[in-house]
């Protein structure tokens, strides 16, 4: 049989990373695949580099419109990125009847319903792997493997450049700004980080994976986002003393009357594995009703671990090519006219608990009124700790972890607090998971 005919668009890092793994096992890959695997043609505006790239070995133009055009192109990967000229381009492309293979999480979290639903009236796949998690397999494995599963929550590394960050500034004691730096340098964060340590990326990419696993649309506008910009060595510390890590995490969790859908620092358990995931690396954890908690692990950027997710996804889609489209597996796992309506819920809605840490003034009763505003709030407090104050210096810092609470009642009882003339700061406020 001939080789399936694929156009690249945009060969940066990921492209180049598949065009070398894709010819390096290339006999692999057309034994597993059933035909060979072939890029017929790059578009990129660099088009000297992309010739470097490829060894001059394949076709490469300058205008990405003519090669989803192109009646002999089977299979479009897009690379490029963003909502604007990859919506255009993917849209061309399943107009013109060819499937799509991204890795754009931004594109698919925000456009991922229209996107769909134009793929799936002309009878194409898109598929996505790479778009969460680089090159570990956890779309795959939300959508098939766990298949069996009500799946009841998900909590994700899905980050690595803040993940790196908040393993430096915990194992040197330092700020975010200078971490920050630290990791420009060592290219692990981009020139623009915003995306990454503002938490757009990781809720992009649990936004994918909420709809996957609860069988709802794409809803990346309620999604709460919080990033690590506001995140201090000195929590890390006292986080630490009280047998925690503080991890960005992105959570999605169904619950009777909604979904949770969140990215922000959370405080986990240190004997947890995934409290142990450090540096730029990534690691997803669900837990299914029958299957109980898996954790997958992996390298969730860079050039091969994400080329490794593009060509599953080109194998998938070689293998599935003559199926008939309405006995594939579906984009969002769920077939289409069966995702629901669940509501995403409203950040002051989720159940979680939390960590406090608030300066207070170092005089008799103030722990007491302390304790009085969280217990009239209903609040169990789990564990607490307190520093000696210092000579001559009569104040300190109190730290309360709470048990599970409505987040709406701890913000009420902060704000009691905050209101007393003994508590000298603003109360810090972190999330927290056992994961259990
Ligand atoms: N910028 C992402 C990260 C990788 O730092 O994990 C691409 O999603």
């Amino acid at each position: 049989m001939n080789p399936i005919k694929v156009g690249l668009l945009g060969i940066g890092t990921v492209g180049s990373g598949t065009f070398n793994v894709l010819k390096r096992n290339q006999e692999e890959i057309r034994r597993r695949a059933g035909r060979g695997i072939e890029i017929a043609v790059v578009a990129d505006l660099n088009t000297e580099r992309a010739r470097e790239l490829t060894n001059g070995e394949v076709e490469i133009v300058s205008d990405a419109n003519e090669v989803v055009s192109r009646p002999d192109i089977d299979i479009v990967i897009e690379l490029i990125g963003g909502y604007g000229i990859a919506r255009e381009l993917v849209l061309k492309a399943i107009e013109n009847g060819k499937h799509v293979v991204t890795a754009n999480k931004a594109l698919l979290a925000v456009h991922g319903n229209e996107i769909f639903e134009a793929a799936r009236k002309k009878g194409v796949i898109v598929a996505f792997e790479a778009a969460v998690a680089g090159g570990i397999p956890i779309i795959k494995a939300l959508r098939e493997g766990l298949t069996a599963n009500r799946i009841q929550w998900i909590a994700g590394i899905i980050n690595g450049t803040t993940n790196f960050i908040l393993s430096e500034m915990r194992d040197k004691g330092l700020d975010f700004d200078v971490v920050l730096k630290e990791a420009q340098q060592l290219g692990y964060a981009e020139a623009d980080p915003t995306f990454d340590i503002e938490g757009v990326d990781a809720a992009h990419k649990v936004t994918l994976m909420s709809a996957i696993a609860f069988g709802m649309p794409v809803q990346f506008d309620k999604a709460h986002v919080e990033g690590i910009t506001k995140l201090s060595a000195i929590d890390i510390k006292y986080a630490e003393e009280l047998g925690y890590r503080i991890k960005l995490l992105g959570i999605t969790r169904r619950r009777d009357d909604g979904v949770e859908l969140r990215v922000h620092p959370t405080l986990v358990p240190a004997s947890r594995l995934i409290a142990n995931v450090e540096g730029a690396m990534n690691a997803v954890l669900v837990q299914g009703d029958a299957v109980g908690a898996t954790l997958y692990y992996g390298k969730g950027a860079g050039a091969e671990p994400t080329a490794s997710a593009v060509i599953a996804d080109l194998v998938d889609v070689t293998r599935l090519h003559t199926a008939d489209p309405n006995h594939r597996v579906p984009h969002l796992a769920f077939q289409p006219d069966e995702l629901s309506s669940v509501p995403v819920l409203p950040i002051e809605e989720i159940n979680s608990s939390y960590y406090l840490r608030m300066r207070v003034a170092d005089e008799t009763g103030v722990l007491a009124e302390i304790t009085r505003i969280l217990a009239e709030g209903g609040i169990s407090i789990d564990a607490m700790l307190q520093k000696e104050s210092r000579e001559g210096e009569p104040q300190t810092d109190i730290i309360i972890l709470t048990h599970i609470t409505r987040e709406k009642h701890v913000n009420a009882a902060i704000a009691k607090i905050e209101a007393l003339p003994t508590v000298l700061s603003a109360v810090t406020r972190l999330r927290m998971e056992e994961l259990n």
